[in-house]
């Protein structure tokens, strides 16, 4: 991919990967998502969202190294630069998440929406593309996530009745439009684990781009085994495997992403 020049300070894009559903591939598309922008010669930064802190693991952020992390940033006891640490992949940073997160999630209420946006406009100014990898809820963090965010992708498998969810996603963003932050973006729908040879993919991928046009992405990421081994490496499977389909597809995103009207507007 080639270089992107480096953009103005304080113009970092600020993406969140959501949907309530789990196992859509939300973290993937994070974790491989950023790594592909910081190939690309971008400064990005990922937020683990998640209780669960898969993102922190694939890019190899050891459990003992994640405090300060999210769960302080979000209670104001951390300075924003003490809660990020490098990553396995050059040019990306991670504020990583530790399970401390989840009481946040409900909703407690020492926490103050104010440090995510002081923290983000912060970091605005050192990233050039900031990820949010959400939790699979529509919880406090999902919220304040799409409350910062200027735009949200929605991975979306391939399988038996998506539109259901997809509305109640769609809802969600409507919601956080008419409250918290009028100009979030749908960037688009992406679609994930796809297995070309089922008549059931077709058959859904053909509703999907029926019914969101060209809000769908043209690339989608394909299943790949490759994908669900690079975690347990630490690695980003950009780095576990550079050749496989999955990788070469979000290469492909990214490119796509980029050639979106928001960042050409930012380059
Ligand atoms: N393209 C893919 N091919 C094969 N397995 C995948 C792919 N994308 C995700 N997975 C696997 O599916 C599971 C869920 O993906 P994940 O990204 O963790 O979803 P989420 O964050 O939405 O819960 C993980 O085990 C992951 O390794
Ligand atoms: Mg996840």
């Amino acid at each position: 991919m080639s270089r992107t020049p480096g953009r103005v300070p304080g113009n970092g894009r600020v993406v969140a990967i959501a949907n309530q559903k789990g196992g859509v591939g939300k973290t993937t598309t994070a974790v491989s998502l950023a790594t592909a922008f910081a190939a690309a010669g971008r400064k990005a930064l990922l937020v683990d969202m998640d209780p669960q802190g898969n993102a922190s693991t694939s890019l190899g952020v050891a459990l003992g190294d994640r405090r300060p992390g999210v769960t302080e940033l979000l209670e104001g006891r951390t300075p924003p630069a003490a809660a990020v640490r490098t990553t396995v992949v050059e040019g990306l940073d991670l504020v990583p998440a530790t399970s401390a997160l989840a009481r946040i999630d409900e909703g407690r209420p020492q926490v103050d929406a104010r440090h995510l946006g002081a923290a983000v406009a912060a970091f605005r100014t050192t990233y050039t593309d900031l990820f949010f990898d959400c939790p699979p809820s529509f919880g406090w963090l999902t919220l304040g996530a799409l409350a910062v965010a200027d735009g949200v992708i929605i991975p979306l498998q391939c399988e038996f009745l998506p539109m259901e969810g997809l509305a109640q996603v769609m809802e969600t963003i409507e919601m956080t439009r008419a409250g918290p932050n009028r100009n979030l973006a749908l960037d688009g729908v992406l679609l994930t684990m796809v297995d070309a040879r089922t008549n059931l993919a077709r058959d859904v991928e053909r509703d999907v781009r029926e019914h969101f046009r060209s809000k769908v992405f043209k690339t989608e990421i394909p299943r790949s085994v490759r994908v669900a081994e690079a975690p347990s490496a630490g690695e980003p499977v950009l780095l576990y495997d550079r050749h496989s389909p999955a990788s070469q597809a979000y290469v492909a995103l990214a490119r796509e992403l980029l050639t979106h009207e928001a960042y050409r507007m930012r380059s």
